[in-house]
């Protein structure tokens, strides 16, 4: 058995390695085009805020923040976390920069790595991918069905079917400490057979029982009263509206009456886009989001409503990854540059610059020097022209261009090289 080498990625984080990128880099470019269409312009916050930030944002007696923060002190004596997730820095920039002042709302979307220190599991690592939009000043109803026919579109876009999308509606500050009363009165009676997690979180986080998949848990939260029954009339009307418009839209979607999501800013509207598994379960999350619009205003900003949503691209890449996909690994480029002699691999060097300035894709085996090893990798790569410098060529300063499916060539002056592939390429 091979030893394992002495540095490994450490646990739950991992390479995105060549074959994987290109998967990444697709899924970014569908993110883009999907934002440019909504009109949401980029942002990119630091990999590291404040702890302060998520501990007030996300909640103290949340998992992320119990459990999964990776925070450190900074020489200088900064308390900082590695972000775990977009949304807490999105809002602290929309404070920082006076956001408010721009004609609202604002529209961001951002795209890169996050931090939790969650147990290692397939498709659950501690640093991965989100690509998170946030639409910030806006209430109405209309942009939650939007955010989430958005992120629908992205999966459309990467041809993903199979999914479920679950909403529900966990209220606002009022009508939600009324029925966490209840619902705390309801489980308090039955105690004793919860799990020890959902006893501790009874009495900090009552909402978060409903978030658990022990089934003995599951059991008892299934008879518990429900929020949307025990919404206040703001809140209804406007749950009502969401379904309206998702229903205009034809996007099919399932009530869950339990979805409450593992971060303490929501309000309103909650969401989560899953894969359905064979037997028709909802399985994996891909996306999951809704509305905060109490949480620009916990920040220190102006009351604000925000809306939005988060996709994990590993996820994504990992469902990419099961059905056959073309994804093209390079540009794929009709021209192979051979070269022979010290002189032609100098004078190649030169070629290859004024080609790239001319925007015309190469390849080229600077490194070889055997002209047979390049010739058949030009042929394996099905190049529709071959370049050839040899010795004599580099000192007349000419160049071979040989059509590599007739097989017929000519040689010309190597100062119009880029007009003749041009010209030969616009032809083929
Ligand atoms: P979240 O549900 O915590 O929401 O994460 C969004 C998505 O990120 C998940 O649905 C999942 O696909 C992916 N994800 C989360 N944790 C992991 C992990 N450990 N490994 C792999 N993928 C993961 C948020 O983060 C909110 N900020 C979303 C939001 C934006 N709400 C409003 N605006």
């Amino acid at each position: 058995m091979s030893k394992k080498p002495k540095f490994q990625t450490p646990s739950g984080m991992h390479d995105i390695l060549p074959g994987d990128y290109v998967y990444f880099q697709r899924v970014e470019k569908v993110c883009q085009e999907v934002a440019d269409f909504y009109r949401f312009e980029r942002i990119e916050t630091p990999i590291a805020e404040q702890a302060e930030l998520f501990l007030r944002s996300i909640g103290d007696a949340t998992d992320i923040v119990e459990k999964q923060m990776y925070s450190f002190k900074t020489r200088g004596g900064d308390f900082l976390v590695l972000r775990p997730e977009g949304t807490a820095s999105v809002a602290r920039a929309f404070i920082e920069h006076g956001m408010n002042n721009l004609p609202q709302p604002v529209k961001l979307w951002h795209f890169g790595p996050f931090f939790r220190y969650e147990r290692p599991q397939a498709d659950r690592y501690r640093q991965f991918w989100q690509a998170g939009f946030e639409v910030l000043g806006e209430q109405s109803p209309v942009i939650d069905a939007q955010i989430i026919q958005l992120v629908c579109n992205i999966f459309k876009k990467l041809k993903f079917d199979d999914l479920i999308i679950e909403v529900n509606s966990i209220g606002c500050r009022h009508c939600r400490s009324y029925y966490k009363k209840l619902l705390v009165s309801y489980l308090k009676s039955r105690e004793t057979s919860l799990c020890s997690d959902c006893r501790g979180r009874l009495k900090k986080n009552p909402l978060r029982v409903l978030d658990c998949k022990e089934e003995k848990c599951q059991r008892i939260y299934s008879q518990a009263p429900q929020m949307v029954d025990h919404l206040c009339d703001d809140c209804k009307s406007h749950f009502k509206q969401v379904l309206d418009f998702l229903d205009e839209i034809e996007l099919p979607y399932n009530l869950n009456p339990y979805l409450v999501r593992g971060l303490d800013y929501y309000t309103k509207t909650v969401f989560e886009v899953h894969r359905r598994s064979k037997e028709g379960e909802p399985t994996l999350t891909l996306a999951g989001g809704g509305r905060y619009d109490g949480l620009i205003k916990l920040l220190g900003g102006k009351d604000t409503p925000g809306c939005g949503v988060a996709c994990g691209i590993e996820r994504i890449v990992s469902f990419m990854k099961e059905k056959p996909l073309k994804v093209s690994k390079h540009n794929t480029s009709k021209i192979f540059l051979a070269q022979l002699g010290s002189l032609a691999k100098k004078k190649s060097l030169v070629l290859v610059e004024k080609l790239r300035e001319a925007d015309i894709p190469v390849i080229e085996m600077l490194n070889k020097d055997t002209l047979k090893v390049q010739l058949s990798r030009a042929n394996k790569m099905g190049v529709k022209y071959c370049l050839i410098l040899g010795q004599k060529e580099a000192l007349d300063s000419k160049i071979i261009v040989r059509d590599m499916e007739s097989g017929g060539q000519k040689i010309i002056d190597a100062d119009n090289i880029v007009k003749e592939i041009k010209k030969s390429l616009k032809k083929s």
